[in-house]
């Protein structure tokens, strides 16, 4: 049966929530459009091999690369070939372990996995669904500690045994409450401790005094400018500070001083409404006098029905609810009773990731992209300096501080504009009473002063070692001609680009930096992607869609890569690639990791020694199956596509962690 949205199930539309854009203020790129970065000589150059990666720079940062030197590749294996099958592969001499599952023990109590009797009570002590981010906090170098994991959303279909490839079909008919609570326990994140043993495989840490689940119910509080303000005041939490749970975690970040930062991203689908029209879409006027708020959030989507069996979900009855959702949060894996913290400083809206750097003056810079077509890229300034002996001091970081929001320019400059209540528009007469407002409606505020809509920003990743920041751009399809820029140059962009931005006199605090294309992702053998690539880059080394990034201790950039049901345009899944950024053979990609059919690539991160990379599996079964040939149907619980890992009969296909390691030890990709 076909929704009422054209997808074919509630998966497949969640994959696309990104896609669906809600930014009405598009005027200043419409009529706007910059050739003169992109134009017919450039186009000419990129026949010409090199210049091609030349032609894609601007002139501020073409100065830069004449004095970079030129070398051999840094990135050393056997490619992995572009495909799709039932299972991972790895580069030659290389292991890919798994790590942790779906379901393995988490909490010392935790019961052994068991698909055929899951309890939300149970699952609250297991790892939960759809490993997103990874991090690491090193207890003893990098052969002992802490991993941090998301668990973004769940995938019904697979993971609940007869409701059916569309649990969401009959208006949620198959999803009980009782599968709604284990929806809402397989959420948020994992702290689990592992060790690397003898033999150099990492294992979990049995029953250690760390482990922790964080659910889509686990209490947290607020701090900022919007903590305590009548918008996040619900009838449970007259105060507006006691929040239950996160969810939609998708990548995240750790400190300097060892936290956990989980952004908070497609917030919007877990609210319901009762307003509906004839084809069960909400009505324009949900929300009543928020209406217009709710609308450029994508409130409520109605993807899950938790707001049937829980009213804090469904906004006729809750309409705050939401305003307390959308944020960055803090947790100490240190200590699994602290509670968690949402900063609102860092402002509402769908992030995707929120990785950070101590800037040269000691104070904290989080870069955070908005996963939306046509959203953007902002970036927070900490009032505070980090100070590595005042662990206390440093928590409090991220309670107060400057969030501005980047509007790219053809010169190839980038402006920050700052999210600052009584500046600029930012004032009561366009509905922002204080600064409360401004960070509740970060995007609303970030329309008014002009920053530039992108191709749906995914991971933001600062490189420590050369001070540059990468910008994983997955892809707008959405994108007219009209709409093109400098900074988003191709319309209908199915397969994203990478964008790199390098702070003035590498200060991340600056308020002006520069900005260049590294990649325009898609096949480059097809003149009509319009793909650009080092040509040293082999048929297996272009990637479509990245999405999260990873910059290993020597500064080498990898990009793993989300098609969603897309994939077959590109005809391989997802995985990791290794992608230089240097000299001579910038833009060049190198295929290093596939995943199963069905799923998406998240992760990576490295251990502090580059011996270890760690990868999440999302979501194995799900994506795109019915163009998979062997199969071509949805996956089910009872049939999927693949039951990787386990390929047991009675096992379901399972989201899973893996660790790669390098065969006899060493480190990875040299
Ligand atoms: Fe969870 Fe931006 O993808
Ligand atoms: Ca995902
Ligand atoms: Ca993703
Ligand atoms: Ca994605």
């Amino acid at each position: 049966m076909q929704r009422r949205d054209g997808f074919h199930n509630k998966k497949e539309a969640f994959e696309a929530f990104d896609d669906i854009p809600t930014n009405p203020h598009l005027e200043r790129t419409i009529g706007d459009v910059i050739m003169a970065r992109y134009g017919r000589r450039s186009v000419l150059q990129g026949m010409l091999g090199v210049a091609a990666i030349g032609a894609t720079v601007s002139p501020l940062a073409l100065a830069a690369r004449a004095s970079a030197q030129s070398a051999a590749t840094r990135y050393v294996w056997d490619e992995v070939e572009h495909g799709v099958d039932e299972t991972h592969h790895v580069a030659s001499g290389y292991d890919a372990d798994i790590l942790l599952r779906w379901g393995d023990p988490v909490l010392a109590d935790a019961p052994a996995f068991d698909p055929m009797n899951q309890s939300a009570e149970a699952q609250a002590k297991q790892f939960g669904y759809n490993n997103d981010y990874v991090g690491f906090l090193p207890l003893d170098g990098s052969n002992r500690g802490l991993l941090c994991v998301n668990h973004e959303y769940t995938s019904p279909e697979v993971m609940f045994p007869g409701v059916g490839a569309e649990p969401d079909a009959d208006d949620f008919k198959a999803m009980t409450k009782e599968l709604v609570d284990i929806e809402i326990a397989a959420h948020g994140g994992s702290v689990v401790e592992i060790a690397r043993g003898e033999d150099g495989k990492w294992a979990p840490v049995a029953g250690s005094q760390y482990n922790r689940r964080i659910t889509a119910d686990t209490p947290m509080t607020a701090d900022g400018p919007a903590a305590g303000h009548e918008r996040l005041r619900t009838s449970e939490d007259p105060e507006g500070t006691r929040i239950l749970g996160t969810f939609n975690n998708c990548a995240g970040g750790m400190t300097a001083w060892g936290t956990y930062l989980m952004a908070e991203e497609n917030f919007h689908g877990y609210f319901w409404t009762d307003q509906v029209d004839e084809e069960g879409s909400p009505l324009d006027t949900v929300g009543g006098a928020e209406a217009a708020k709710f609308k450029r959030y994508g409130v409520p989507e109605r993807s899950y029905n938790w707001g049937v069996h829980y009213t804090r979900f469904n906004v006729d009855r809750e309409p705050n609810e939401p305003n307390r959702f959308g944020w960055i949060v803090e947790v100490d894996p240190m200590d699994p009773n602290s509670t968690p913290v949402k900063h609102t400083a860092l402002g509402r809206f769908r992030h995707e990731g929120a990785e950070s750097i101590v800037n040269s003056d000691g104070r904290v810079v989080v870069y955070s992209g908005d996963d939306n077509r046509f959203d953007y890229v902002y970036r927070f300034v900490s009032a505070g300096r980090y100070n590595p002996d005042d662990r206390a001091a440093n928590l409090r970081l991220l309670s107060e501080g400057t969030l501005s929001v980047a509007r790219f320019d053809e010169d190839g400059s980038l402006t920050w504009l700052p999210l600052v209540w009584g500046q600029g528009p930012l004032t009561a007469e366009n509905g922002f009473a204080s600064q409360a407002d401004v960070v509740i409606d970060a995007r609303i505020a970030a329309d008014k002063l002009g920053a530039t809509p992108m191709d749906r920003p995914e991971d933001v990743g600062p490189n420590e070692v050369t001070g540059k920041v990468y910008v994983m751009l997955t892809n707008n399809s959405n994108r007219e001609q009209d709409q093109i820029d400098a900074a988003n140059p191709r319309a209908a962009n199915n397969f994203g680009h990478v964008l790199e931005m390098t702070p003035e006199g590498g200060d991340h605090t600056a308020d002006r930096f520069t900005w260049d294309i590294v990649v325009r992702c898609g096949n480059p053998a097809i003149d009509e992607v319009g793909a650009m690539y080092n040509p040293a880059t082999s048929e297996n080394g272009w990637f479509a869609s990245p999405d999260n990034c990873a910059v290993d201790a020597s500064g080498r950039l990898w990009v793993t890569t989300d098609q969603g049901t897309s994939w077959p345009k590109s005809g391989t899944a997802d995985g990791v690639w290794g992608l230089e950024t240097d000299g001579d053979l910038r833009g060049t990609g190198k295929m290093f990791f596939r995943v199963p059919v069905g799923a998406e690539m998240c992760g990576p991160l490295f251990t502090p020694d580059d011996q270890t990379m760690f990868v999440a599996v999302q979501h194995p079964a799900t994506d795109g199956t019915k163009s998979y040939e062997p199969f071509k149907r949805l996956s089910t619980f009872e049939d999927p596509a693949t039951r990787w890992p386990d390929f047991q009969d009675t096992m379901p296909p399972r989201p899973s962690v893996l660790a790669i390691t390098r065969q006899g030890g060493g480190t990875i990709g040299t």
